[in-house]
């Protein structure tokens, strides 16, 4: 079996989680293969309202096997507070969770890095989440990382070793500091000890010889990507399609279907160039009726109309073969809605995403009328308003590829599939 692969096109919080939650009957397995705690994706059903950072969106299925796999880094701490949330809840998490021994691990003194990096940036900071995911990635590509495999053998060893190499780096930036989580870490290593440590890529090699269908979640967002997206104000991770085959350990032609999941408007949150950004009332008023806050820190959401340009480019760096337009219903209230369908950039206009992603790009937009209906209640294609079949219409003819579902809320119901 393929795996498909279901993936931000923006700058993350699509609402990826929730889809996957949607998506998850359909799968057998769903994996998390990037990233790590920086991601905040929200489930809702049932009246409750969940945000997981570290554990894949299929868990509340139990039938569903979730794998953390190699790409992951993973905070042991976040780990455990995550853990104990869904088994407040009555989720027995131990039976459909298990843990790449290649992923890395996050120490406290990574975080404190990724503190002491984003203080010593000043104006310039990357806004970054302080999870400590880039300090951790670069344990990882610098050959120091700490990994999970690691938990069950020389591990105290090996912890301590790369602690002090933290504390000596430290050294170098006029950062204050107190290490105080090292207890609040082993115990995290403790609760991951429930789970079963696996090597994922011969997993999930099995699990696809036998016919187990997969999902892999991306995390994060395209433009958000290492290699592809506004560095330096991205991740460090490949948060792009190739990314869930190194994550995981699959070849690229063992990729399936790749769902691109996309804001009807967009938004950003942390620093860095956003073409179509609003700072106006329209942005205001995005923010309110999107409750654009952000789930891992709270952190208001910049928000800005939907970019064409952003989202070709994305979907060519993915080979999209689906689109899922999510948060449609924000949109309900607007008399007219804005699309940006190339840039002006130095008196130029141009339809692919520039090297410079700087403030000389102006965006070209085509205004279509809005649908003035309340779309959350609807379940059935035929009950769309004609001003949205039009608008779903207009992206499927830029975009050449088919919206295969709509969101209309942050409810598991609030979804039509086309
Ligand atoms: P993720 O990181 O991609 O999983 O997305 P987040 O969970 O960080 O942010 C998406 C937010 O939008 C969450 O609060 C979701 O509950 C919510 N959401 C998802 N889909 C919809 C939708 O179609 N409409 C509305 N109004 N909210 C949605
Ligand atoms: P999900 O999976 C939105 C952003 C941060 C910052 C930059 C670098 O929920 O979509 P990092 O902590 O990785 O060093 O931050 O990336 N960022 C996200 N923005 N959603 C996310 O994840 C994000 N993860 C990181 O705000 O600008
Ligand atoms: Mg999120």
């Amino acid at each position: 079996m393929k795996i498909d692969v279901l993936l931000g096109l923006q700058w993350g919080d699509e609402g990826k989680g929730k889809v996957v939650d949607v998506l998850t009957p359909r799968y057998d397995v769903i994996t998390r293969f990037q990233g790590g705690p920086n991601a905040g994706h929200t489930l809702e059903f049932n009246g409750l309202k969940h945000i997981l950072h570290n554990i894949p969106s299929g868990i509340f299925r139990e039938e569903t096997l979730n794998i953390i796999t190699n790409g992951v880094v993973l905070d042991p701490i976040v780990f455990q507070r995550e853990v104990e949330a869904l088994e407040k809840m009555g989720v027995d998490i131990t039976k459909n969770l298990v843990i790449s021994k290649k992923a890395h691990l996050i120490l406290p003194t990574h975080r404190i890095l990724d503190a002491a990096s984003e203080a010593a940036k000043g104006k310039s900071k990357i806004g970054s989440t302080l999870k400590g995911i880039g300090p951790t990635y670069m344990d990882k590509t610098g050959r120091n990382g700490l990994r999970v495999g690691d938990i069950e053998l020389d591990f105290e060893k090996k912890y301590n070793a790369l602690k002090e190499k933290h504390l000596h780096l430290l050294k170098i930036y006029d950062f204050s500091f107190t290490l105080e989580e090292e207890e609040k870490f082993y115990e995290g290593i403790r609760t991951m000890k429930r789970f079963r440590f696996v090597e994922s890529e011969f997993l999930i090699h099995e699990l696809r010889e036998t016919g187990q269908r997969i999902l892999a979640e991306g995390a994060q967002g395209t433009l958000l990507d290492i290699d592809f997206g506004s560095y330096p104000f991205v991740t460090s991770s490949n948060t792009i399609c190739a990314g869930a085959c190194t994550g995981m350990g699959v070849a690229p032609s063992a990729i399936g279907e790749v769902f691109g999941i996309f804001k009807a408007y967009c938004t950003r949150v942390g620093s860095g160039p956003f073409p179509t950004e609003l700072l106006d009332e329209q942005g205001d008023r995005l923010r309110d009726l999107g409750s654009e806050f952000g789930s891992t820190t709270g952190r208001p959401r910049r928000c800005g109309w939907l970019d064409l340009v952003a989202l070709k480019y994305s979907i060519m760096l993915n080979g999209v073969t689906q689109l899922i337009m999510t948060k449609t219903d924000v949109l309900d209230s607007f008399e007219t809605i804005k699309i940006a369908t190339a840039y002006k950039v130095n008196d130029e206009i141009t339809d692919q995403f520039p090297y410079a992603l700087d403030e000389k790009i102006e965006p070209v937009y085509t205004e279509l009328p809005g649908w003035k209906t309340d779309l959350t209640g609807i379940r059935e294609k035929v009950q769309f308003p004609d001003e949205l079949q039009a608008y779903i219409r207009f992206l499927e003819k830029e975009l050449k590829i088919p919206v295969k579902f709509v969101s209309v809320g942050p409810d598991r119901e609030q979804i039509i599939e086309i």
